[in-house]
């Protein structure tokens, strides 16, 4: 069964844009489990339309997101483990130059890469995250070592660095990180700022989380033939962030959240709304809370209501962006306030897809 549900929505005082969510129920009306394995992942939300991308883009795009469904799809369908396929899925965006992630992720104020990850558990919820690291090729293994390895929860700037070496995960140059598309983006970034009001910290929030931004953190969000999920996100942050700014990507319950008793989601936007709303935790909690009141799995319909319900909440803090979802009881969905968001989503029970704009 499928719901589509597209519609037009308030944003804070006056701003209005077009909402577009879809929710796949792959779950029996008895609440048997149809699909045996689901993968939902992202690479991003914003300001994506078709007059912004060209037609080679949006194929190269569309490729980059079927492979890290099918890196996904490999450990899933042989039986293997959510963390793994969330893990392999992100990799491979990480390692692609257009995502806001590992390779392509967005610079600093002081033209450094500093980089976000975390991975949570559904089982356990036992997690990981690492904020502000420097030199891990691919920091989702970091949050992976530091849930896997370590008594805490988040490790930031140099400590985690440290770690990361630490554990033999493999160290680059910043120049790694680097792409001339980001480059120009700190450079019209810092002419903006230095232009609007040399740096104050109203004219840096406005134009840092304005709607006009496009975000390319990364995420995916895995159920396994065994019943666990996984969730995990990476990013770059913001272009132009400064003083040690973290979003909500490493953020645990507000870029990334896994409960076998709910939802796996990770979370794409302007991250202090998300860190504001909890985005990852509300939905999560929302649906466990529907579930045990009914005493059965809740309808794709009022899943997706839940998904839709909670970007409403951070975009009428003025926030914007998107998340993407899965169910124990095999329902996969995003739900974004953007024009469009880099998506795909793969399940034992059907063909995977991609989209990239809100009408599709
Ligand atoms: N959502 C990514 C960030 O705000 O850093």
């Amino acid at each position: 069964m499928r719901a589509l549900t597209k519609g037009i929505m308030l944003l804070g005082a006056s701003a209005i844009l077009p909402v577009a969510a879809v929710a796949e129920d792959h779950s029996a009306p008895n609440g048997e489990k149809e699909a045996n394995w689901s993968l939902v992942i992202h690479g991003g939300a914003g300001t994506i339309s078709r007059d912004k991308i060209t037609a080679e883009k949006d194929a190269e795009i569309r490729a980059k997101l079927t492979q890290a469904l099918d890196a996904g799809e490999a450990i899933l369908a042989e039986g293997g483990d959510a963390a793994d396929a969330v893990i392999a899925a992100i990799m491979v965006l990480e390692d692609d130059p257009n995502f806001n992630a590992g390779k392509g992720a967005v610079l600093t104020w002081e033209e450094t890469f500093s980089l976000d990850s975390s991975i949570m558990e559904g089982a356990t919820r036992n997690a990981g995250s690492a904020a502000g690291v420097s030199a891990t090729k691919n920091p989702i293994l970091l949050a992976r070592a530091v849930m896997d390895k370590s008594r805490h929860v988040l490790l930031s700037g140099a400590g985690a660095d440290a770690f990361s070496q630490e554990q033999g995960l493999e160290q680059v140059e910043q120049d790694y990180f680097a792409t001339p598309h980001r480059v120009k983006a700190l450079e019209a970034f810092k002419l903006r700022m230095n232009a609007a009001a040399k740096g104050s910290a109203k004219a840096m929030g406005q134009d840092a989380l304005g709607r006009d931004w496009r975000f390319g953190t990364v995420g995916a969000a895995a159920l396994d033939e065994s019943g666990n999920i996984a969730a995990g996100t990476s990013t770059g942050g913001m272009t132009g962030k400064r003083w040690g700014r973290i979003g909500d990507s490493p953020i645990i319950g507000a870029g990334t959240y896994a409960d076998n008793r709910s939802c796996g989601i990770s979370a794409t936007g302007a991250g202090e709304y998300f860190i504001r709303v909890g985005v990852a935790q509300e939905f999560c909690t929302r649906v466990r809370i529907a579930a045990e009141v009914s005493e059965s799995p809740p309808s794709a319909e009022t899943v997706q209501k839940t998904a839709d319900a909670v970007i409403a909440e951070m975009g009428a803090l003025g926030g914007s962006g998107g998340i993407i979802y899965l169910t124990p009881w095999g329902q996969i969905g995003y739900a974004f306030d953007t024009p469009g968001m880099y998506r795909g989503m793969a399940s034992s029970a059907q063909p995977k897809s991609v989209a990239i704009y809100g009408d599709e």
